[in-house]
């Protein structure tokens, strides 16, 4: 059998994920991205036998990545063009870990937005729907460390058993027009692009409380600026700081004690910087990348 060169910055993945991944390999025709056998799928795969708990999240990608390129040929894959999307495929479904794990600034980002949500939501045992907590829901993931009853809603990339190891509960499915809030206290979300107005409506329509804050990916003129009217076209009593939005009239006055405008902006420390970007993503972040 042909050497490996095993990164040495890592501990190799376990011999009995990498024989369960070769048996998946040789069984299917795996593809980049969209298909049944695509590398998210795989992915989910490694995640169920490789990530049992939160530590073991960092460096799963590496491992994961160095799977898939030293495995290359097991890959539907014969163009030097098809062998560069099976690998871009490894990186997006696992830059999340990349991000959280190596940029100060969105791991900084996600916990000051966690500290609005304590702020807000004083009592751990209400039932709490994040919506787009992120295909590898960090938000959900620290929350439910703290005791929070947060359910994540998103189409992750992470195996339910795996999701279920790392204490959290989780609908693998998107907010669209008919999604029932009426299981929960209060939905909120950071960034969940095209859940935004179906939660607005939602909420409304099922007297729930909510607070998300925005992204543009999906608003009118690709600013913050354009969701202003459509919003306050489907709840006219919408409330705005910056970036984020709420509406706690139906919280039987439990999210709103003190002031909600004091509690973001003391709480958000990137929240002049990220209003300033009036962006929904990041600028390229080299330091992000420096470790890989
Ligand atoms: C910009 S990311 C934000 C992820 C995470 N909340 C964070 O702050 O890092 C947007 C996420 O929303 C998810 N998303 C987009 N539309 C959605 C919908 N209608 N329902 C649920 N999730 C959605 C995407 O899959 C993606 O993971």
């Amino acid at each position: 059998m042909e050497d490996i060169v095993r990164d040495k910055y890592v501990s190799w993945i376990k011999p009995e994920t990498e024989k369960v991944l070769l048996d998946e390999l040789s069984r299917h025709e795996y593809v980049a991205d969209g298909g049944e056998y695509d590398v998210a799928h795989l992915f989910g795969i490694f995640s169920t036998f490789e990530i049992k708990k939160k530590s073991d999240l960092c460096g799963a990608q590496k491992k994961f990545r160095h799977f898939v390129n030293i495995n290359i040929g097991m890959f539907k894959a014969s163009t030097p063009e098809e062998v560069e999307r099976i690998n871009h495929s490894a990186r997006f479904c696992t830059e999340n870990i990349t991000a959280y794990s190596y940029s100060g600034r969105y791991r900084r980002a996600l916990e000051n937005y966690l500290k609005v949500i304590k702020a807000v939501v004083p009592e751990k045992k209400d039932s709490m729907l994040d919506v787009g907590s992120g295909t590898i829901p960090f938000l959900a993931i620290l929350l439910s460390e703290e005791g929070y009853n947060v359910t994540a809603m998103d189409q992750f990339v992470l195996s339910n058993e795996c999701l279920r190891n790392l204490g959290v509960k989780s609908l693998r499915e998107f907010f669209t027009s008919r999604t029932r809030v009426g299981d929960y206290d209060i939905v909120t979300g950071r960034r969940p692009c095209t859940a935004i107005p179906h939660i607005v409506s939602r909420c409304s329509s099922e007297k729930k409380p909510y607070m998300v804050k925005l992204c543009t990916c999906n608003s009118p003129n690709n600013k913050i600026s354009g969701w202003r009217n459509l919003l306050r076209d489907i709840d006219p009593d919408i409330q705005y700081v910056g970036d984020y939005i709420y509406n706690f009239k139906f919280g039987d006055g439990k999210y709103d004690i003190g002031s909600t405008e004091d509690k973001i902006v003391n709480n958000d420390e990137t929240y002049e910087e990220e209003l300033r970007a009036d962006n929904g993503c990041y600028p390229f972040d080299p330091e992000m990348y420096d470790e890989l």
